[in-house]
């Protein structure tokens, strides 16, 4: 029986088939505002919760932002990070004096200061997040999948089930091939549409190896106090593809008019001619 792990979301879990399997390296996707870093929050958490130890490098927020934000839900990180249990890594700020800050975006530097984080967390089994991957190939995105790669290979003894997230929701559209995706165990993407006038959100599990896992694309919610809600399966329907109403209703009432001012013509066309 394979060990999975919850992330936290019940609904996510069942979509899962139990959860992510213990040891994995998951690429968590999407483009920006979509729901990856609050997802990478509940996953630690959860961890937390079970008795798990957390490893959280954050490159595009400050330590105290991931706080904060995690605060918002409950998640109550800072007591955490007291009590031994979760270990920060800031890679934005990079304060001086800050043992868990990056000095520089390199890989070699992040897979040691995770090492040193894992060894001072001590034995037992601890969830990774690393948000965000793209930060480490910003001036170089052809190296995403090598990187990608060098980090899974070289933390694979150190008994971590990781989460990478990446803003590119598909590289290749960049010319690079694919960067973490095709190294990673699992894929799961996160989308945003623009429908009827109102921000909506998406998640679909693209890959999870040794998983029979639900195929379709769900609609989540981010809600204060709770985070990631899952709403249930999205149908795509004509709604996908319609005009918001009002526009539908103008496009008709222009089209009536047109039509009513052209047989008008006809009519006054026809009494001339008769
Ligand atoms: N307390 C809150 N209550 C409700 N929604 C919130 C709350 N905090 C954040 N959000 C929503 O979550 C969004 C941010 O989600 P998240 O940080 O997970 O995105 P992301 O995919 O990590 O984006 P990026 O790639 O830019 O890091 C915000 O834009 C906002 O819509
Ligand atoms: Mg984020």
């Amino acid at each position: 029986m394979i060990e999975r792990l919850s992330t936290g979301i019940s609904e996510i879990d069942g979509m899962l088939k139990g959860g992510i399997p213990r040891g994995f390296t998951i690429a968590v996707v999407g483009e920006p505002g979509t729901g990856k870093t609050i997802f990478s929050l509940h996953f630690i958490a959860a961890g937390i919760k079970n008795g798990e130890k957390g490893i959280y490098v954050t490159t595009e927020e400050s330590r105290e932002s991931v706080i904060r934000q995690a605060e918002m839900f409950g998640f109550k990180f800072r007591d955490a990070v007291r009590r031994g249990e979760l270990i920060i890594i800031d890679a934005l700020m990079g304060e001086h004096g800050d043992p868990w800050s990056l000095r520089e975006l390199t890989v070699e530097e992040l897979i040691s200061k995770i090492m040193d984080a894992k060894r001072t967390l001590g034995y037992g089994h601890a969830r990774l997040v690393i948000d965000s991957m793209s930060a480490f190939w910003l001036d170089k995105p052809a190296m995403a999948r090598k990187y990608s790669y060098v980090i899974k290979r070289r933390l694979s003894k150190w008994d971590l089930t990781m989460i990478l997230t990446s803003q590119y929701a598909v590289t290749t559209s960049l010319g690079f091939g694919f960067g973490i995706e095709h190294v990673a165990d699992g894929i799961i993407r996160f989308r945003k549409k623009i429908m009827g006038g109102y921000l909506r959100r998406f998640l679909i599990i693209e890959k999870m190896r040794q998983t029979d896992h639900d195929k379709r694309v769900y609609e989540i919610d981010i809600v204060n106090g709770k985070g990631i809600i899952v709403k249930g399966p999205y149908n795509a329907t004509r709604e996908d593809i319609m005009l918001p109403s009002s526009v539908i209703r103008k496009i008709i009432q222009a089209q009536l008019k047109k039509e009513q001012e052209l047989s008008s013509t006809d009519i006054e066309e026809l009494d001339d001619n008769v």
